[in-house]
This record gives C-alpha cells, structure tokens and sequence, in this order.
C-alpha cells in the first residue's frame, strides 16, 4: 500500500553502542508526537538485534541495508534474507548505488536479493538511479527503467505491491547537491508511468517511491509536496535526531 516513508540509512556509521543510542533518542523523541509518515532506520546487521529490542514497541521500524543473494551455506561473511528477518527487521534496502558501484552488485544478483527478501517476509526497499555522466547524456529514464524491468519485473502483481522503489540519484548522494524539487517529481512521475506499464495503474498508484540524494529538513518539504514523492531515504541526515526528525515531521 503507498505510505508515506522517511528511512535513514546509516550506511557504515556508527558501533553498537552509538547505534543503540541513536535508535533510543529517537523513539523517546517520537513518544507522544504523531508524524504522519513511517519512520525506518536501517542499521548495520550488528546493530539490528539490539535495536529492534529498544523499538519493537514504538512508531520506529528497522530494516537491515542489504542481504545475501544465495539462501544459506559457504558464503563467508553474507548475511542471509532469513537471518536478517530473524532479528525482527522488516525492511531490507537492496540496490543501492554504493552496492552497485563498489561490491558488483548486478541486475541479475539484485532480482535474486528481492525474491530472497520477499520469501522472509520482507519488505525490499528497492534503490535506482542514474550517475552524473548518464543524466548529462539524458539517458536517466533508460537506466532506471532498464534497473527496474531487469530486476523486478518478473515479480507477479501482487509481490511487486509489497516492493517500496528509492529514486537516488547517484550524483547527488553525500554530495550536498540535491536534485531540484521538478528533477526529483519529472523523474518519479516517468518510475510511476513504467510501473503501471507492466502491472497497471492501480499497482503503480500504491507502490510508495522515495527519493534520496542529500535530502534534509531544508528541503524535504518541498521534495516532499511532489505528488509522486512518497518520502525520503535519508544518508547523512539519518545520523543524528536533530536532523532527522523534522524531516519526518515535514510531511
Ligand atoms: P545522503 O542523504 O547522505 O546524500 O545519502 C543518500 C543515500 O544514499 C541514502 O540511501
């Protein structure tokens, strides 16, 4: 169903114990406040044990940045679908530009990692985008959409409706360089459009697209009041309270 979304990715930042601590000042900062928006962190796997402990009762749902794209077995240092579940995390980031670019990560091993995901019962929040020399070219549409039909589009109707998509471009993630408000709109109307190519119009008007690249509680509202922007996944901002709440409380 298409909710609003704001999720922080802490990317490789922070031990256990920082972690734990952030998690905890955000759910006492959410006690009593209604944001009308999910609020999701997504934690280093260490982490996600511990903080699922300290937000199981709260608005704050965890998701894990990544899983295995193989089920079990001689994978030295993968982290399964399965185990990832296991912790009580019911979200997974999968794609994202940095697991593209630095670990290999194909279009082929991404459609093995949502199915994978999808089986544990979790909820792939599905990352796409462009790099600068492709925008520069104009060819950002035939990428993502070529990201999108090679990975998902094999999914039935109803295991597509349970994907959440993040629209990032690459050359605006830690960069400070956001995407202007009309970019990031033009760019989630053509992601919708492709969608309901494929599975229709009603599947593509409940499937919840977030943007991400240098988001932040200065410009989140107005990303935020696009009509195809359903919410952010927030890098650098996610890292602290202060920054990252008024971004949720900017819907
Ligand atoms: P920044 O918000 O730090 O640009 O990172 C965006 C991102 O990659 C979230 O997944």
């Amino acid at each position: 169903m298409r909710r609003n979304i704001v999720a922080g990715n802490w990317k490789m930042n922070k031990t256990l114990q920082e972690g734990a601590t952030l998690a905890k000042e955000l759910k006492t900062a959410l006690t009593g406040k209604t944001v009308n928006c999910d609020v999701i962190i997504c934690s280093p796997f260490i982490h996600l044990t511990a903080i699922h402990e300290t937000v199981k009762d709260s608005q704050v749902k965890l998701g894990a940045q990544n899983c295995a794209d193989k089920v079990s077995g001689a994978y030295t240092g993968e982290v399964s679908a399965a185990m990832v579940a296991s912790t009580g995390a019911q979200y997974v980031i999968i794609g994202h530009s940095e697991r593209r670019a630095y670990y290999g990560e194909t279009n082929a091993i991404l459609k093995e990692k949502v199915r994978l995901a999808l089986d544990n019962q979790l909820i792939p929040i599905f990352c796409i985008g462009e790099v600068l020399e492709e925008r520069e070219a104009g060819k950002q549409n035939e990428v993502v959409n070529k990201q999108i039909s090679e990975s998902l589009f094999d999914l039935s109707a109803e295991d597509f409706g349970k994907i959440v998509l993040a629209y990032e471009p690459v050359w605006a993630i830690g960069t400070g360089k956001t995407a202007t408000a009309a970019q990031a709109q033009e760019m989630h109307a053509f992601i919708r459009q492709t969608v309901a190519g494929k599975y229709g119009t009603a599947v593509a008007a409940e499937t919840s697209i977030l943007y991400g690249g240098s988001a932040n509680a200065g410009n989140a509202k107005e990303l935020f009041s696009n009509p195809d922007v359903d919410g952010g996944l927030i890098g650098g901002a996610s890292l602290k309270v202060e920054t990252f709440l008024p971004i949720a409380e900017a819907f």
